[in-house]
């Protein structure tokens, strides 16, 4: 579905893919027992104002709780996404979001377009029927940063703060302001439609971006998650070794370890994944904390990918994975 709200000539692109921002209750004072994913993008910018010049174009791509996002609706949004930043009157696109996996949704789409044009995720922590929403609020400080001459890359806006794609986590369950940039701190702050910038706008990586590979691709490698903490065992790094033994259909290509401190993992796990390791399995360690990064050793057996998140790691190892043709 889409539908053209008529402001300018310069046109900015709401994509909804679903979430909280679009959910819906029984009665307004619910704040945490609705259905997410029910509202309609174009009416999410209902009483919304484009800014001066501008004409805002609405597009459903899902209509999910993010909790459900799949890769599927990533190739879709990457494919969206890059549709509309190739027309020369686009400013940027703001994506509608739920807030649980937001933050690996703009990873994801940093290192797939890597765009020279900002691309601009938002969310909302109450439902569009709550006696007061955050959700317009958030859009409309999204449409604002999305119009910012020099603004460019994947960023997350919410409670008028902006984060990189690389450093946005979401670090609270139940207030407004559900999101931080750790250590990096915010990119910016949005101040009545005006961006404040603090620090440096996501940039092209030195890698080229893979957007080819990754929307033509049929299937996706299976990258498992496995945390480190007291008492844990190998025994499921184990079983996914003979899975992938026994020539099992989608069997484990890779495994992120989520490891305590600066990437230390129980012997017993670390002992399963080196085992895994020496059967072919991409093995990496992310931290599990939620500030700082992995300071590696040249000697150590298993790699870390830095500040990147577990989540973020399972990402960056898919692709990495998919571009070698996994
Ligand atoms: C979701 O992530 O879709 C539901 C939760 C939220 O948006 O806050």
């Amino acid at each position: 579905m889409r539908e053209i709200i008529q402001g300018g000539t310069r046109r900015v692109v709401v994509l909804g893919t679903g979430g909280t921002i679009a959910g819906r209750a029984s009665h307004s004072g619910d704040n945490i027992g609705y259905t997410a994913g029910q509202v309609g993008v174009a009416d999410l910018l209902g009483g919304i104002d484009a800014p001066e010049g501008t004409t805002l174009i609405a597009e459903q791509v899902s209509q999910i709780d993010s909790k459900d996002m799949s890769f599927e609706i990533w190739q879709k949004l990457a494919q969206r996404c890059a549709h509309w930043l190739a027309k020369a009157d686009v400013a940027g696109i703001v994506i509608t979001h739920g807030t649980d996996t937001l933050e690996e949704t703009a990873y994801f789409l940093q290192a797939v377009l890597a765009p020279s044009k900002p691309v601009v995720l938002t969310c909302a922590m109450r439902p569009a029927t709550a006696l007061a929403p955050d959700g317009p609020q958030n859009v409309r400080d999204a449409i604002a940063v999305a119009g910012t001459p020099g603004a460019q890359g994947v960023v997350a806006v919410c409670a008028g703060t902006v984060h990189s794609a690389f450093d946005v986590q979401k670090t609270h369950t139940y207030r407004l302001d559900a999101f931080g940039s750790g250590d990096g701190g915010p990119l910016a702050y949005v101040e009545e439609g005006s961006v404040r910038v603090l620090r440096n706008w996501p940039g092209p990586q030195a890698a080229a971006p893979l957007f080819d590979r990754v929307v033509s691709a049929t299937s996706w490698p299976r990258v498992e998650i496995l945390v480190s903490h007291a008492g844990a065992r190998g025994a499921i790094v184990d079983a996914l070794v003979v899975e992938r033994k026994r020539g099992a259909v989608d069997a484990v290509q890779g495994l992120v370890l989520a490891a305590t401190g600066n990437g230390t993992l129980h012997h017993e796990l670390e002992a399963a994944a080196l085992r895994a390791q020496a059967e072919g399995i991409a093995v990496v360690r992310a931290t599990r904390c939620t500030q700082g990064r992995i300071l590696g050793k040249p000697n150590d057996a298993l790699r870390d990918p830095g500040s990147l998140t577990p989540v973020k790691a399972r990402i960056a190892l898919a692709l990495e994975l998919l571009s070698a043709g996994a």
